[in-house]
């Protein structure tokens, strides 16, 4: 297999607050390869937004990486300060956020945007730089391409304005792109479109994405790959065949019981009882065992196994008939 793009390793993020420290991320690694899509699922507060800003560099304070390293082509990235991360994030990474109005400058003109982007990162003539901006809006599927160059980004719908921001996302040639939540704040209608429009450009482009959502539906039109966090850390991280429809942890599968996904032929929802700890909650031993139907002794004494690809971080790990 080709070499990562993304390799994240023993990654823990730290919040000191004043009544301790807590740890909104901890011990999490996994890779993600060049083309690949890997989606990162768990419930709100799970840490997946704190662990891709991290990757990018755009952790909050007193939010900070405490331990592990973030490796991009190779490159070691966590470390990385002020402007030269700064060019990574328009170079090598590109974002795509819940709120597209986030990423995009309401006073330039979309056209301008683009052009400037890939001015600031390749080699190209401005002339060439145009012309590759309507290639984009285009390909994104905005009609009429060459005019809406001269749009600003009111003047787009929330979904059209998605699209724009997929075109910023991917103009500079990014090996990497992290999309948070991208299709969380659009109309259900226009959701499946934007998500299927992600995963044709970065397969074509052989871009890796880290695609954060906490909706199943999702996870399971466009994932290569799951990523399932609870409480900060990683449960589980397999092939999303494999993960969804024979989960180990018994999170995942108490997630997918109560999840209506129309390949899964499910017949009754089922809510996995409790809630979530809080940060400066999170229970000694295995941070699912007060709400896991199979908890046991172990579970409440020794923390949970660190998982690696394939498995669950689980100590009695639901054993199912394997796939063919
Ligand atoms: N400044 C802060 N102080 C304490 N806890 C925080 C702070 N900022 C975020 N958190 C907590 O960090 C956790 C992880 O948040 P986040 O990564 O945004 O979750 P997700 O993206 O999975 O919904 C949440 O439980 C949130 O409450
Ligand atoms: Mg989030």
């Amino acid at each position: 297999m080709a070499d990562p793009v993304l390799s994240i390793r023993n990654l823990s993020v730290d919040i000191p607050t004043r009544r301790g420290t807590v740890k909104p991320v901890e011990d999490v690694s996994y890779d993600i390869h060049p083309g690949e899509i890997l989606g990162v699922v768990g419930e709100s507060g799970a840490g997946k937004s704190m662990a891709g800003n991290a990757v990018i560099g755009l952790l909050n304070r007193p939010a900070h990486i405490a331990q592990g390293e973030i490796w991009l082509n190779g490159q070691r990235i966590d470390q990385l300060k002020g402007d030269a991360m700064r060019r990574l994030r328009g170079k090598e990474i590109g974002m795509i956020f819940q709120d597209p109005l986030t990423s995009l400058n309401p006073l330039l003109r979309i056209g301008d945007q683009l052009t400037e982007t890939m001015l600031t990162h390749l080699r190209i003539s401005p002339a060439e730089a145009e012309r590759r901006a309507v290639a984009a809006l285009d390909e994104v599927g905005i009609p009429g391409a060459a005019e809406r160059l001269n749009s600003y980004p009111h003047e787009f719908s929330g979904g059209m304005r998605q699209r724009v921001v997929i075109a910023l996302a991917l103009c500079a040639e990014p090996s990497l792109v992290i999309a948070d939540e991208p299709t969380t704040a659009l109309d259900v209608s226009v959701q499946a479109q934007i998500i299927a429009l992600l995963k044709r450009l970065c397969r074509e482009r052989g871009t890796a994405v880290m695609l954060i959502t906490h909706d199943m539906g999702v996870i399971a039109e466009a994932a290569d790959r799951v990523a399932v966090m609870y409480a900060g850390r990683l449960a589980e991280l397999g092939p999303v065949r494999t993960v969804l429809t024979h989960p180990s942890h018994p999170y995942t599968d108490g997630l997918m019981a109560s999840t209506p996904l129309a390949s899964r032929g499910q017949r009754r929802l089922r809510q996995i009882p409790g809630a979530m700890p809080r940060l400066d909650a999170i229970p000694e031993g295995c941070a699912f065992h007060p709400r896991c139907p199979f908890a046991a002794d172990r579970c409440r004494a020794a923390p949970a196994p660190t998982v690696t690809d394939g498995q669950a971080a689980c100590w009695f790990p639901i054993v199912q008939e394997k796939v063919s």
